[in-house]
């Protein structure tokens, strides 16, 4: 156990291999549809997890890379020390050789960058190509508890990458119009892909779906859209909903997690409560220590 008190997981090479004492939940956010809050919840699951004394790694899997940006304040416009590197055919480099540590100990990032939009149309014609991020990912399991993905709007094959690689799937939606219709694609997608993956063991279970940018209070047509939703996913979806907060948009440019931020604003106080229903549905309780050494969750 005593590697989960070094804080830098590049120095851990040749203890992987031993015994896990936990599974790792790799957590994908997907949607179609684009501005829907993928990466803000992203960035807040994994935050709040990291909080909370989970080691939590941020896959940025976009290449718009906004968490990478928010996490670091940097936007990596060449291709070095980015997941680019991991996903090429070419000579890849492993998943821990770019992931980098953050302000947060229990938190690391592997960042994405500009140059993914290539690696889109690079996996094409690459072998097993839906399977990448599922690889790289399996040799860094035994460093963290949660590993969590930020997508791109579409379902192209670094979305697919990301949907093979998660045990669980989050899927943010608003209640505009086009959030609900983003949705009904994402599920046609999905139950097309558990056909094509039945043979492997793949099901892309939903953990929950998530109501983000909520205006208060909700109009007729919103109420309404949140009716639907309701009638889709029943209890999948989250009871906590992400009301519409300037506090939660000022907080993805800041130093601090927007726990530290903004702890009281309505925004940040309702993505804590999603926090703790994703601790519950994975069957998890919070832990009142931030060091995981001693608490190691089962699982
Ligand atoms: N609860 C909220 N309150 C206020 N602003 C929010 C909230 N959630 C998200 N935003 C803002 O809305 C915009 C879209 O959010 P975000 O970037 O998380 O969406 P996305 O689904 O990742 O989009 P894309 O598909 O383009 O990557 C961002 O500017 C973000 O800061
Ligand atoms: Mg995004």
């Amino acid at each position: 156990m005593q590697r989960w008190r070094n804080d830098d997981p590049q120095g851990e090479r040749g203890t992987m291999a031993s015994a896990r004492p936990f599974i790792t939940h790799i957590i994908a956010l997907v949607n179609i549809k684009g501005g829907v809050g993928k990466s803000v919840s992203a960035l807040f699951v994994a935050w709040g997890l990291a909080i909370l004394g989970f080691r939590v790694l941020l896959v940025d899997m976009d290449p718009q890379s906004n968490t990478t940006y928010s996490l670091t304040g940097e936007l990596y416009e060449e291709p070095e020390g980015t997941l680019y590197e991991v996903l090429r055919e070419q000579e890849p480099k492993a998943l821990r050789a770019i992931i980098r540590p953050t302000k947060n100990p229990n938190l690391f990032l592997a960042p994405g960058s500009l140059w993914l939009s290539s690696t889109e149309a690079d996996l094409v014609s690459a072998m097993a190509r839906e399977w990448k991020l599922k690889t790289a990912l399996d040799e860094v399991l035994p460093y963290f508890h949660y590993i969590i993905l930020d997508t791109p709007p579409n379902v192209g094959l670094l979305t697919i990458n990301a949907l093979v690689a998660a045990t669980d799937l989050i899927i943010p939606v608003y209640l505009k119009l086009w959030g609900l219709v983003g949705v009904r694609i994402l599920n046609r997608t999905l139950a097309t892909l558990r056909v094509k993956f039945a043979r492997f063991g793949l099901t892309f279970p939903v953990l929950g779906v998530l109501v983000t940018q909520v205006r208060r209070p909700m109009t007729k047509n919103a109420a309404d859209r949140l009716e639907q939703l309701r009638s889709l996913y029943g209890d999948k979806l989250f009871a906590a909903v992400i009301p519409l907060n300037e506090k939660v948009e000022e907080s993805t440019d800041q130093d601090v997690s927007g726990y530290d931020y903004a702890p009281r604003s309505p925004g940040v106080v309702a993505y804590s409560a999603v926090v703790k229903e994703i601790l519950e549905r994975v069957n998890r309780q919070p832990k009142e220590s931030t060091d995981p050494t001693l608490q190691s969750p089962g699982g």
